[in-house]
């Protein structure tokens, strides 16, 4: 038997026993090296939709197709040893009906090997997120700014501005925790909604330009490094990768043009 000591990643199970507890570290990631580094730090890992905008160049994340999900997934797992890997839905392949939804999860669970699945939608996708969890399906709930509705929308606007909205989306919050979601995320809400509603549910809320007060925080890594020229109001730039890529692009372009790269040292003889 080996003697080396077994990782074990983290389960669906801890993340909900993290509920008013010792708040949950999450990113996004989508390639192995990058989630590589993030799962040091990260309690789940999350391989969002968001790849479709920021990696493929989409202008929204409802052209991302499921292949690409999980050929995404597939890396950041490979990538991976201690966080749970979430894998998000893609636009069309949940909504239409409980059934197509489990074909299309245990389609993203099996091929992947990811531990769990998020869908957007509140109210009206509790009857899916029952099904799912009662055949072994882990669902991670999206609520508020949900970007696969922003046609519908009107565009990626903030939820909760007026008072008389906040029961409804109070409402949605309930209705995927009694569905049985294990966390849910808060999307794009004003503070004291989203303050309220991890008041009120017994399952970790995860924030995203939602309020401290949430059970954990989420960011997409690449706004957070700074590789987007523009990021909206509640992201906080830790790096400054962009300009770092720039420079070290810049500065080989100039070794090449000047005959300065590879040097005796970089080649072979
Ligand atoms: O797709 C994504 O990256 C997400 C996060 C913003 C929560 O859903």
């Amino acid at each position: 038997m080996s003697a080396q000591k077994q990782i074990r990643r983290t389960t669906v199970p801890q993340i909900s026993a993290r509920k008013s507890g010792d708040p949950i570290v999450s990113l996004t990631s989508y390639h192995a090296h990058t989630a590589a580094i993030v799962d040091k730090y990260a309690d789940f890992i999350l391989v969002g939709d968001s790849l479709g905008m920021v990696m493929h160049g989409m202008e929204s994340t409802v052209g991302v197709p499921l292949d690409l999900m999980i050929m995404h997934g597939k890396a950041v797992v490979r990538g991976t040893q201690k966080a749970l890997i979430v894998v998000d839905m893609p636009f069309g392949t949940y909504e239409e009906s409980p059934n197509m939804a489990f074909r299309n999860a245990a389609k993203i669970m099996k091929e992947t090997s990811c531990g769990a699945v998020k869908i957007e939608g509140g109210a009206r996708m509790a009857e899916t997120i029952k099904f799912l969890t009662e055949r072994g399906i882990p669902v991670m709930a999206h609520i508020g700014l949900t970007p696969q509705s922003s046609h519908v929308m009107g565009g990626f606007k903030t939820q909760g501005r007026e008072e008389e909205s906040w029961a409804a989306h109070e409402a949605d919050a309930k209705a995927v925790t009694e569905a049985g979601a294990f966390a849910i995320v808060l999307e794009g809400m004003v503070e004291p909604l989203a303050a309220r509603i991890t008041k009120q549910v017994n399952i970790p809320t995860i924030g995203i330009g939602a309020s401290a007060e949430c059970d954990g925080q989420i960011l997409v890594l690449e706004d957070m490094l700074g590789l987007n020229p523009w990021v909206p109001k509640f992201v906080k730039v830790y790096g400054q990768l962009g300009p770092m890529i720039e420079q070290a692009v810049s500065d080989y372009a100039e070794d090449v043009k000047t005959r300065a790269f590879p040097t005796e040292d970089q080649v072979y003889r």
